[in-house]
Formats: C-alpha cells, sequence, structure tokens
C-alpha cells in the first residue's frame, strides 16, 4: 500500500478491483475503487482497460515507457501524464497487476531538452550562413575600391591627369568605403543589441524634418535606382534618439531601393497627438505572407543573395531600435504588388 508506485490489482474476467494504493488512487481524484470493475472506474483510459484485458487474456506480461494518460490530481481536472507501466499477472490468482511509475518531469525536461538543441541548432546555422554573406557582401564593396584605388594611382603615375576623372575615381572609392563603413556598422549594432548595450540618447526630434534629411541624402540612391519619392507629412515632434531613429528611416528607405526599384514610393508622417506615424509604401516584389513575420528575424531574408545584397538586418535593427522607444514596426504587404512598413513611436 505505501510503495512509492501505483500499484492496482483487478480479478475475474470483470476485472474488479481488489487492490489500489493510495498512490495509484491519486491520479484518479482518489476515488473509492475496490469491489468496482475496471470498465465503470476508469472509461477514460480505454486504453489501459484494453492492456490489463489482453494481459489477463493471453497471461502474458505487458510493458510500456512513456505512456501517456489523463490523470485527476484530485482537482477535478483531467490533464496529461506520463508513465512507466508494467503489467503482468498475478501469480497463483485470477487477476492481473499494474504498476505505474509517473515519468512526468523526466519526459517535460527531457523534450525542453530536445527543443533547446534544435534551437541552438538553427541559431548556430544562421549564424554560419551570416557569416558566409557577411563576408561576401563586404567583399563585393572591397573589390570594387581596391580597382577604382589602383586605377587613381596609375593615372597620377602619368601626368598630367585628368581632375575631372580622378575626381570621380575619388568619388567612387568614398562610396564603397561608405558602403563597407554602413555594412561593419551593422555588424557592431548586433553585437551591441544582443549585448544589450542599446541606450538611447532622447531629445527632442521633428520626424518630417529627418525623413526629408535622409531623403536628401539618399537622392542618389533613389535616383539610380528609378523611385521617385512622394512625401505627406505634417510636423511632429517626439523624444526620441535621432540617430536611431534616422537609422529607421534609412532601413526602410534603403529597402524600397532595394525591393522596388523603378516604382514609386509613398511616405508619410502624421501624429493623432500621442503617437507619431511614420509609414513608407513602395510598389515593389512584395513579401510572401509566410515570409512577413521571419524578415524582422536577425539574418533572416526573403530573397536570394544572388538578386539583392544585404545582411538581412536592417529590419531587426530597425525593430530593435523601435522596440526600444516603446514602438512597434509592421509590415502589410502583397507578394508582386507591393509593400508597406509602419513604423508607430509614443511622442
Ligand atoms: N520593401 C520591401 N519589399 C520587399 N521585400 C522586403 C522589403 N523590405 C524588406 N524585405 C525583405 O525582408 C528581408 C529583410 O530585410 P532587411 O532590411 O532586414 O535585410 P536586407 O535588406 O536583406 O539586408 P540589410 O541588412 O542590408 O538591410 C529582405 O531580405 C527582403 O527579403
Ligand atoms: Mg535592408
Amino acid at each position: 500500500m505505501q510503495a512509492p508506485a501505483a500499484i492496482a490489482i483487478q480479478e475475474g474476467p470483470d476485472h474488479v478491483y481488489t487492490l489500489a494504493n493510495p498512490s495509484y488512487r491519486q491520479f484518479l481524484g482518489n476515488r473509492e475503487l475496490v469491489g468496482k470493475p475496471l470498465r465503470e472506474v476508469l472509461p477514460e483510459f480505454a486504453r489501459l482497460t484494453q492492456i490489463v484485458r489482453d494481459v489477463y487474456r493471453t497471461g502474458e506480461k505487458w510493458e510500456g515507457h512513456e505512456q501517456v494518460f489523463k490523470v485527476d490530481r484530485g482537482d477535478g481536472n483531467w490533464v496529461e501524464a506520463y508513465f512507466n507501466l508494467i503489467v503482468q499477472p498475478v501469480l497463483g490468482a485470477d487477476g492481473v497487476i499494474t504498476f505505474g511509475f509517473e515519468v512526468t518531469d523526466l519526459v517535460r525536461a527531457r523534450k525542453e531538452k530536445e527543443t533547446l538543441a534544435s534551437d541552438l541548432e538553427s541559431a548556430v546555422r544562421a549564424r554560419d550562413t551570416f557569416v558566409a554573406i557577411a563576408s561576401h557582401e563586404l567583399r563585393t564593396p572591397l573589390t570594387t575600391l581596391l580597382l577604382q584605388a589602383d586605377g587613381l594611382l596609375r593615372m597620377l603615375e602619368k601626368p598630367p591627369a585628368d581632375p575631372d576623372k580622378l575626381r570621380e575615381r575619388g568619388g567612387k572609392i568614398q562610396t564603397q568605403a561608405l558602403r563597407i563603413n554602413r555594412l561593419i556598422g551593422s555588424l557592431l549594432d548586433v553585437s551591441r543589441i544582443t549585448g544589450g548595450r542599446l541606450r538611447l540618447d532622447r531629445e527632442p526630434v521633428e520626424l518630417r524634418a529627418l525623413v526629408e534629411e535622409v531623403l536628401q541624402r539618399s537622392e542618389g540612391a533613389l535616383k539610380r535606382a528609378g523611385c521617385a519619392v512622394q512625401l505627406t507629412a505634417s510636423a511632429v515632434v517626439g523624444q526620441w534618439d535621432r540617430l536611431r531613429i534616422d537609422q529607421v528611416v534609412t532601413n526602410l528607405i534603403s529597402n524600397a531601393t532595394k525591393y522596388a526599384a523603378g516604382k514609386p514610393v509613398r511616405i508619410t508622417v502624421e501624429s493623432d497627438g500621442k503617437l507619431a506615424r511614420l509609414v513608407v509604401a513602395d510598389e515593389g516584389i512584395g513579401i510572401d505572407p509566410a515570409d512577413q513575420a521571419r524578415i524582422f528575424a536577425r539574418f533572416e531574408r526573403a530573397v536570394s543573395e544572388r538578386n539583392f545584397g544585404g545582411l538581412g538586418l536592417g529590419l531587426w535593427i530597425s525593430e530593435q531600435i523601435v522596440s526600444a522607444h516603446g514602438g512597434a514596426i509592421r509590415v502589410d504587404s502583397r507578394p508582386g504588388l507591393g509593400s508597406t512598413f509602419t513604423v508607430e513611436l509614443p511622442l
């Protein structure tokens, strides 16, 4: 009766309980069992009933590991629990004895460990892919930069060098160096954010002016991409980190030039007195619904690296910045028709 295992004996062809120890009864809401046939007591346990019947009929022992049963721990709720179970004939008697050892905690712990392991595995895989992409992304501008520097040096060796051509080369070197600088900035942001070191320097920021500033800075890229911008904005002032919000706007506009080239981009800035809302809507390639949540995660991209360069970090960093401000960023998109990114920031 006091064994630290659930034990019960049923006798006869109707499997009437002749013994059920406290541990066994505890799993059945402490109901009275002795004297009752199995089918009456355990309609919920059709499978256990079948096992007991088979053992009674064949005289052969049955053993099962981590069997799931619903148990009532005394509060009237049936919850899932795992048992290692042995059901065998009682020697010298017309009955069957059941031993149950609960292993729910062990099974749960193992399942948690398995989930953790597979999460870790996919994190490591994502990081490996990322390292490969990052190296590739850094090398592309570096190759161009080296070529231009080489050309520049050769022009200088054969004077008189044409100042216009020298300036052009210098400009190309600068563009590529800036691109490398931006990529390294993103990488530094990743370690800063994952290390919990994203601190905000709040100051009054006027969002429309900031967007206009970013647009001015992106003028060349927008023109090259063939994206005409239409800005509808009212002045909105909030307490934000200027450089970080600048980064969010820059990321969204840079995505529009990449994924919506040749199409117009509509940008809206508005406020309802509590929230500032920035909307960047393009008519580009759009994003499959299945990918829409994923793209805000680190290193996640929904396009092939062959067709579109990028680290898959822009939106992740943007989302981190926006949530640090207590705001939210979301996407609404239809493949082939375009994407609309909305950022909401408490003033
Ligand atoms: N405007 C958009 N239209 C269509 N797809 C988009 C758009 N913006 C983002 N995406 C998708 O979301 C993915 C993640 O965007 P994110 O800005 O984080 O990374 P990225 O642009 O690939 O690289 P980077 O780190 O250089 O910004 C992109 O790879 C692309 O698949
Ligand atoms: Mg991007």
